[in-house]
Formats: structure tokens, sequence, C-alpha cells
């Protein structure tokens, strides 16, 4: 079984990204699971509560998940053109300390996919955690591309992407995203 960890980038409780990881949940391909997790209970990162108390419990967990996992699924939000600072903030918790990342991060399989509510989806989001992802030494797919503008019209009124044509799109990134993780 391939696992792959999921994350949304944001705290709303109707947030469009969140909406797309638990359609990623259901869509994942056969042989494969989506653990679909969040930043909530995240700390604004402070060094000295770092040194003072280690890493806080919800990180200390999002990074055990990490570490078992086959692959990373970032499901980002766009804030002015860039990676919202919560999401951010979880992941610079998560590659403390320095001396773990290679366990974490290092060669993992990372897919970044996003939803938003303006027309570009989450285009240059997307294009702002490569540095991230890089400098953490992991092992980013870019077999393909899932940039959701204008998310709310996908969704239906139970916050589901009921959209048809973005869950085919989403189901076959996943099932290349397996693919390639899955190595
Ligand atoms: C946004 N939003 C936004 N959308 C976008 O397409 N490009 C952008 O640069 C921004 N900038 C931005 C800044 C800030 C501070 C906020 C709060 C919002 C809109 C954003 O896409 C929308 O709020 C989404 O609904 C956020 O994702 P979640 O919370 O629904 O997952």
């Amino acid at each position: 079984m391939t696992t792959i960890l999921g994350i949304s980038g944001s705290l709303r409780k109707a947030s469009l990204n969140s909406a797309l990881l638990r359609a990623a949940a259901e869509l994942m391909p056969d042989g494969a699971t989506l653990d679909a997790d969040g930043i909530a209970g995240i700390p604004l990162y402070d060094g000295d509560v770092e040194a003072a108390e280690g890493i806080p419990p919800a990180v200390a967990a999002l990074k055990a998940k990490l570490r078992a996992a086959d692959g990373l699924l970032l499901v980002t939000p766009e804030y002015n053109n860039s990676i919202p600072g919560p999401f951010k903030n979880a992941i610079d918790w998560m590659s403390r300390p320095p001396g773990e990342i290679k366990e974490h991060f290092g060669d993992k399989p990372v897919a970044v996919i996003g939803a938003s509510g303006g027309y570009f989806g989450t285009t240059l989001a997307q294009a702002a955690w490569l540095p991230v992802l890089r400098t953490l030494g992991t092992r980013p797919w870019f077999g393909a591309k899932l940039m959701l503008p204008r998310a709310q019209t996908l969704l239906n009124a139970e916050e589901e992407l009921a959209d048809q044509a973005t869950r085919e799109r989403l189901a076959a990134f996943l099932a290349g995203f397996v693919a390639f993780a899955k190595g």
C-alpha cells in the first residue's frame, strides 16, 4: 500500500483547499491511501519556544506521519500571489530541528496542488513552494499540474468537489503522483 500524507494549508472550515484534499482522498488509485491532515493547532514558529519546549505536539504528529509516508501532497491556497503564512509556518516548524530534515523530507516525493477564488488558481503560490521544496531536499513531481481557479464554482452545497471534469483531472493527477511516489 502506498501512503500519501496530504496537508491542506487553510484553517478555514469552508476551505476550498480542504474540499480539494477531501476529494483527493476519495479519488486515490487502487493500492494507495491519502491521509488528509491540516495545520490546525500549530503555533507561530518561535525559536525561544522551540528551545524551551521542543517541537509542539501538532507538529510532532505531522512529522511522524510524514516520516512514515511514501509521499507528501501539499494543497495550497494563494495569498497575495504567494504561499499563505500559516502554511509556510507549518512547514517551517516541520523542518525543525535541522538534523531531522533529511529523514523526513529528504528525497520525499512531493506534489503541490491548489484552489483559489481568483482566476489563476494558485499558479504563483505553487511556484513559490519550489525553493522551499528544493532547500528541504525533496523529490518534487512535475508530471502534471492542477490549479483550480474560481474553485467556489466547482463545489456543491455540501462543500464537496462536484465538478466531474475536475474530479477526473484530479484522479489522473493522483494516479501519476502515486506511480512516481512508489518508485
Ligand atoms: C486571497 N485570495 C487570493 N486568491 C488568488 O487567487 N490569488 C491571490 O493572490 C489571493 N490573495 C489573497 C490574500 C489573502 C490575504 C486572502 C485571505 C485571500 C483569495 C483566496 O483564493 C480565497 O480566499 C480562498 O478561498 C482561500 O483558500 P481556502 O481558505 O478557501 O482554502
